[in-house]
């Protein structure tokens, strides 16, 4: 059946094709909520991709964006990146999955490893959530011990334990101590999971120090994205970074640091700009290059744990299309041009963005604030500081305005994710990072003023 043409104008005056209104409609009939994840929600419904060209996505009514949400930040070279084609081209004329290594596997292995040390050996699966929990089961696998931490707020994937206390709120984030409590997330979640689960605050280093010294002799991990998008997009502190460090070398708790998306900050990912030496690390996103992916690496002695060449490994790792040749082809391909002239170009070009936006916002007088880190970014609704989850938690208004903002912006021509995140990729030069920031700055001015004339 052929779908519609022409254009629709939903709540916030934002143009959403009527093709794409045809293909959702017929979506939500054999599929729940009509698109697959919530993520790429908005409402009335997201536009549809047609396709994408570098730093540009077009969609099914051949409108073009200028792409900040790249997938959620796996797209670190944009759309149909050349050297990924042709990799993917050719690893796919000689066979797409086979029952056997192939080298391919090693390639990308090697290439994780001359990054860092810490990478020294790596086993591949198919996405973040895969990688966070067979690194949580590597680490349950080493020590023996079941229970795990995490901090407040952050997405580390689907796995039961790791998604505790992801979505908490000011009705129920505190325990009857006032430390975080640990907050069901689905419904369903065993009591048993929760139990199992220690939430710590990203931006307390002091009582992260009191919880860990009460509890790390019963975890079997902690687990940290030390730029989490979710508390934030902010970095986290060098004090909480060597609490958690500290507390790991101290109680013998294996340190995962998940640094599917800030892997990206620098060359040797993100750990060493914290001052942190995990046991294992988790990669996702970018070393796909667009397809899909996920990794953990570590130390061989930690590694071990998943080594099967000996017989019955401690930890079982792998699944039918773990280490697929076009994965593998294209993460190769990805990270041979994200060579360190790269990541700094992008990192300061993140620079430029967020300092335009915080001067604009200044200069404009509204109450809204930039975080971010290396090439991503995040915009705030208030005046306050944003220092992690309960400080970027936004109030009733301020999400209201978050959603508005995020259509204005698709008005303009620029795709953001739901939270007003994005992230930059290699094809984008300052003609398009500033011209993201004014617009940003534009429509937040507009947004709030039309918000605040609302409400006086
Ligand atoms: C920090 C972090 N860990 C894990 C995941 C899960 O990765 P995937 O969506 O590939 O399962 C994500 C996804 O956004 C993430 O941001």
């Amino acid at each position: 059946m052929k779908l519609g043409s022409g254009q629709s104008t939903d709540e916030a005056g934002s143009v959403i094709g009527k093709r794409s209104e045809a293909a959702y409609m017929r979506e939500r009939k054999v599929v729940p909520g009509g698109s697959m994840r919530a993520a790429s929600w908005l409402q009335p419904h997201p536009p549809y991709a047609a396709r994408g060209e570098g730093c540009w996505v077009i969609d099914i009514d051949e409108r073009r964006l200028l792409d900040c949400a790249n997938n959620f930040f796996s797209l670190i070279h944009g759309h149909a990146f050349r050297p990924v084609l042709d990799a993917v081209r050719d690893a796919m004329t000689t066979g797409t999955a086979f029952g056997m290594p192939t080298e391919s596997e090693i390639l990308l292995a090697e290439a994780l490893a001359a990054r860092s040390p810490r990478m020294e050996q790596t086993r591949f699966c198919n996405s973040g959530t895969e990688a966070v929990l067979a690194a949580i089961k590597g680490a349950r696998g080493l020590t023996g011990r079941y229970r795990i931490a995490k901090f407040e707020g952050c997405y580390h994937g689907a796995y039961d334990w790791v998604e505790v206390s992801l979505d908490p709120t000011p009705s129920n984030w505190d325990d009857e101590n006032g430390n975080p409590a640990s907050v069901r997330c689905n419904a369903g979640t065993p009591e048993s999971v929760l139990q199992e689960v220690v939430v710590l605050p990203y931006d307390d280093p002091q009582r992260c120090a009191d919880i860990l010294r009460r509890e790390g002799a019963t975890l079997a991990a902690v687990i940290v994205d030390p730029n989490a998008s979710r508390a934030g997009t902010v970095p986290m502190s060098k004090e909480t970074a060597a609490v958690i460090q500290d507390a790991c070398r101290r109680d013998g708790i294996i340190l995962i640091a998940d640094e599917v998306i800030s892997f990206r900050l620098s060359y040797e990912g993100a750990s060493p700009l914290f001052g942190l030496e995990p046991d294992l690390i988790t990669t996702a996103k970018i070393i796909g290059g667009g397809l899909p992916i996920g990794a953990v690496s570590g130390r061989a002695e930690y590694m071990a744990v998943f080594d099967h060449s000996a017989g019955k490994p401690k930890v079982s790792m792998g699944g039918t299309f773990s280490a697929n040749p076009l994965s593998m082809a294209a993460g190769l391909a990805s990270l041979e041009h994200y060579s360190r002239p790269v990541v700094e170009r992008l990192n300061k070009l993140g620079d430029a963005l967020r300092d335009r936006i915080s001067n604009g916002l200044a200069d404009a007088g509204v109450a809204a604030t930039v975080t971010g880190m290396g090439s991503l970014f995040r915009l705030h609704i208030g005046a306050g500081k944003v220092t992690g989850y309960r400080s970027a938690f936004p109030t009733a208004e301020a999400a209201k305005l978050i959603r508005r903002i995020q259509l204005a912006m698709l008005n303009e021509n620029v795709l953001l994710t739901p939270n007003c995140s994005g992230s930059l990729s290699s094809p984008m030069t300052e003609v398009e990072v500033f011209s993201i920031a004014d617009k940003l700055v534009h429509v937040v001015e507009k947004e709030l003023g039309a918000y605040q004339g609302s409400s006086n």
